[in-house]
């Protein structure tokens, strides 16, 4: 995507000084700030600490993150631990896992010098797929949103709920990529960006979009049954963190409630998501590990002060009891379609299976 005008990804790889740059996505949307990458424990604290974030970006700095890891010592020992390390970072989202284990595949037959080189290589696939696939998913999402009536007659209203665009991928995101396919075919859309409490990530959306031209209109969390209710909403995208067998979708805290409300007012609600979100190995929802993230990302709320500094600000006592569970699962009778880079399809097993049926055996 163009950010102020120029074609950027969200994370740049130099295999010649064998390290990455990524976003330091805690400083948005206040700051865009580059920081580079260079040690395992920097590319482990980069996603346990929510700098990148978003399934396939956590999954693509994973892989650059053994890649790094194995710059100087590739052993079996170094391999081991190194993917250890990494794939304890965050439980949800799958496609660390998916990429740990691809890493894996391909460097535990080689011998120990020929490993780094290849895990850069593969690395550099993993990230340059991830870009094919959410373009894909584009192309295939806007086919529905073409379809959709639009309740005001000419503008179509989308709501979507925390980031699943391109900063949480390498480029276009996986629910926002039919949006940005839309704006750019000349379909008239408009974005609900829900705020996400509490680490705001639908304040990244709501930058991202702007940085491409796309109108839209912030919404605390719990103004989206409202706004669905007065016909304000053609249909809802979110992306996922994990889908199992079944169809049964992990997303951001938050994405069940907006299901709820779209089953009660006929709302067609979509995910999107590439290849590396779905667990055909879970059988249904209630396997997925929900991550529990630290109390004070509740008792605390983060923005800058009136010159700009990032500033924190205390609402809720240090021994205040919160409950911050990362991610909640939608059952797959309330989701219309999984939107992937092979086509839409059911969200069953059945309809999983038909769009990836090498997953049969
Ligand atoms: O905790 P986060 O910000 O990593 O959660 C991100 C989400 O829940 C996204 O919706 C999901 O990863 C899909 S990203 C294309």
């Amino acid at each position: 995507m163009n950010i102020h005008g120029i074609p950027t990804r969200t994370l740049r790889a130099d295999p010649a000084r064998r390290a990455i740059e990524i976003i330091d996505q805690t400083r948005l949307p206040h700051a865009l700030h580059w920081v580079g990458v260079g040690t395992l424990d920097e590319a482990a604290h980069a996603i346990r600490a929510m700098l990148v974030r978003g399934a396939p970006l956590i999954g693509a700095t994973a892989a650059y993150g053994l890649a790094i890891a194995l710059n100087d010592e590739a052993d079996d020992t170094r391999l081991d631990e190194a993917i250890a390390v990494l794939g304890a970072t965050r439980p949800t989202a799958v496609n660390l896992h998916w990429a740990l284990a691809r890493m894996d595949k391909v460097l535990r037959p080689l011998p120990p010098a020929q490993r780094s080189s290849a895990a850069w290589a593969e690395a550099a696939a993993i990230a340059d797929e991830d870009v094919a696939q959410n373009a894909a998913i584009g192309r295939h999402g806007l086919e529905l949103l073409r379809r959709l009536p639009r309740r005001d007659g000419r503008v179509l209203n989308v709501m979507t709920h925390c980031n699943a665009g391109w900063l949480a991928t390498v480029d276009w995101g996986t629910a926002l990529a039919p949006v940005y396919a839309a704006h750019d075919a000349g379909l008239p859309v408009h974005v609900w960006v829900s705020e996400t409490r509490p680490r705001n990530q639908g304040l990244l959306t709501a930058w991202e979009l702007a940085q491409h031209g796309v109108p839209h209109t912030l919404l605390a969390d719990n103004a989206a049954g409202l706004l669905m209710r007065t016909g304000q909403v053609d249909a809802v995208i979110v992306g996922a963190d994990r889908i199992a067998a079944n169809g049964d979708v992990a997303n951001k805290v938050g994405t069940y409630l907006k299901a709820l409300a779209c089953a009660d007012n006929d709302i067609p609600f979509y995910v999107a998501a590439p290849r590396s979100t779905l667990d055909f190995a879970c059988a249904n929802g209630a396997a997925i590990p929900i991550e529990e993230r630290d109390g004070d990302e509740f008792r605390l709320v983060h923005g800058t002060d009136p010159r700009g500094t990032p500033a924190a600000v205390r609402q809720l006592p240090a021994g205040e009891a919160v409950a911050n569970p990362a991610f909640d699962v939608t059952p797959a009778r309330l989701v219309a379609a999984i939107i992937t880079e092979r086509g839409a399809c059911p969200a069953s097993r059945a309809g999983l299976l038909g769009l990836y049926p090498e997953e049969t055996a």
